[in-house]
Formats: structure tokens, sequence, C-alpha cells
């Protein structure tokens, strides 16, 4: 609360991270801004978009970072990985290489964070284009299964399940801080409770969830 009375909002951090034209930009565009660009403007680096929510009554202030999937800008944009509170792990449901190459985005996130708990949710970009799709529904669940995280199906161009997406990892993030009284609110959202990225036994759990 400020002074004034009013409620402030507390910030959030959010990445969204996956090969390059997975559709980040697009799903970050179409939840912030209501807006999708049918042109591919690859990323330099890292941009970010902020948009305020509302969740059970209390805001938040959403820092998004969009991150650039090319190979190119790996040094600055991983910098970003660690701080952050929420991942969006994007692949494209229309190249199967992308959806290969989330096990190498979640070793990144590991590594950079040397094992710290951090909020994730796998994201099959361009569920609308359904002639072409390479990666069935059920690949990318199981994945996110094996994973322990949760897995939501998205059209950034069609604007389906992209709020959700987005307000779920918010919710799971918000889940873990810690409360006016102190200590996290212990609410159980499933999916990120017992994150153990696959393969690994670092993972200390901290924060969120
Ligand atoms: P980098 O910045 O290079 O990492 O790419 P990106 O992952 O941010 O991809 P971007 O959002 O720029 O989208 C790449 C292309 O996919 C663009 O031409 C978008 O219009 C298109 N696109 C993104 N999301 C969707 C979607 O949900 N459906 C369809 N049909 N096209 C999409």
């Amino acid at each position: 609360m400020s002074r004034s009375g009013k409620q402030t909002a507390k910030n959030i951090k959010l990445l969204t991270i996956g090969d390059s034209a997975v559709g980040k930009t697009c799903l970050i565009s179409q939840f912030a801004r209501d807006s999708f660009n049918p042109n591919f403007i690859t990323t330099i680096g890292i941009d970010y978009k902020i948009k305020e929510v509302d969740i059970d009554g209390s805001k938040y202030k959403l820092l998004i970072w969009d991150t650039a999937g090319q190979e190119r800008f790996r040094t600055i944009t991983t910098s970003y990985f660690r701080g952050c509170q929420g991942i969006l792990l994007v692949y494209d449901i229309t190249v199967k290489k992308t959806f290969d190459n989330v096990s190498n985005w979640m070793d990144q996130i590991i590594q950079v964070n040397d094992g710290q708990h951090v909020c994730k949710i796998l994201i099959g970009n361009k569920c609308d284009m359904v002639a072409e799709r390479k990666v069935t529904e059920a690949e990318g669940k199981k994945l996110a299964e094996e994973y322990k995280i949760p897995f939501m199906e998205t059209s950034a161009k069609d604007n389906i399940n992209v709020q959700e997406a987005f307000l779920h990892i918010t919710k799971d993030v918000v889940s873990g801080l810690p409360s006016e009284n102190g200590g996290g609110s212990g609410s159980d959202r499933g999916g990120n409770k017992a994150d153990l990225s696959k393969g690994s036994k670092k993972d200390k759990k901290k924060g969120c969830c």
C-alpha cells in the first residue's frame, strides 16, 4: 500500500526463451498489447514489455523479457535468466527441431541459475497451424510431465491460451512469494511444486512453488 492509500503493484520478472521464430515476441505482444505482427522481425539481443495484472485482488507489474532465439545472442540472453522468477519456454508445433531443443534450453536454465529453482511453463505455440503440425499435443504434454512443469498450446495469431499461459506462470510465481505476514502462501498449483528439472539433482528449491 502506498502513503496515498493506493495499492502499489509488486514487480514480477518473467522471461520467454526458445529457438528463433517460435513466436516469443508475438506471444508477448498479444498478451501485453493485444496485437499480432505476421512479419518476422528477429529480436536483437533482448527486449521487454510491461503489463500490470490483477491476481486475486492484488496488483502485479509484470516485466516480461523477450530474449533473442538466435545462437549469436546467447551470451547476452542467458545473462537475463538469472534473477527472473518465471520462464515461458516456447517451441513451435510446426518445427520439430524447436521441440527437440527444449532439453537444451532446460540445461541452460539449470546451468545459468546454478540449479536454483525458477517457475517454468512449456508452451507449444502456433497451434492455429493445424495442417503443418509436426509435434502432437500429447508429445508436448508428456515432455512437460517429465519436467514436472505445466504445459499449454497457444496461438499468438488467434489469441488462443495466451492470457492463460502468462497468468498461469504469474500465479505460480505469486504463490511462492513471501506473504505480507512472511513466508510463502504455500498454495499448490501443481506442476512447478517439485520441479526437479530432468537430469539434474542440483535443483535447489527456492522462491516460488
Ligand atoms: P526471435 O526474435 O528470432 O527469437 O523469434 P521469436 O521467437 O520472437 O518469433 P516471432 O514472435 O518474431 O515470430 C516469428 C514468426 O512466426 C513471425 O512471422 C510471426 O508472425 C509468426 N508467428 C508467431 N506466433 C504465431 C502463431 O501463433 N501462429 C502463426 N501462424 N504464426 C505465428
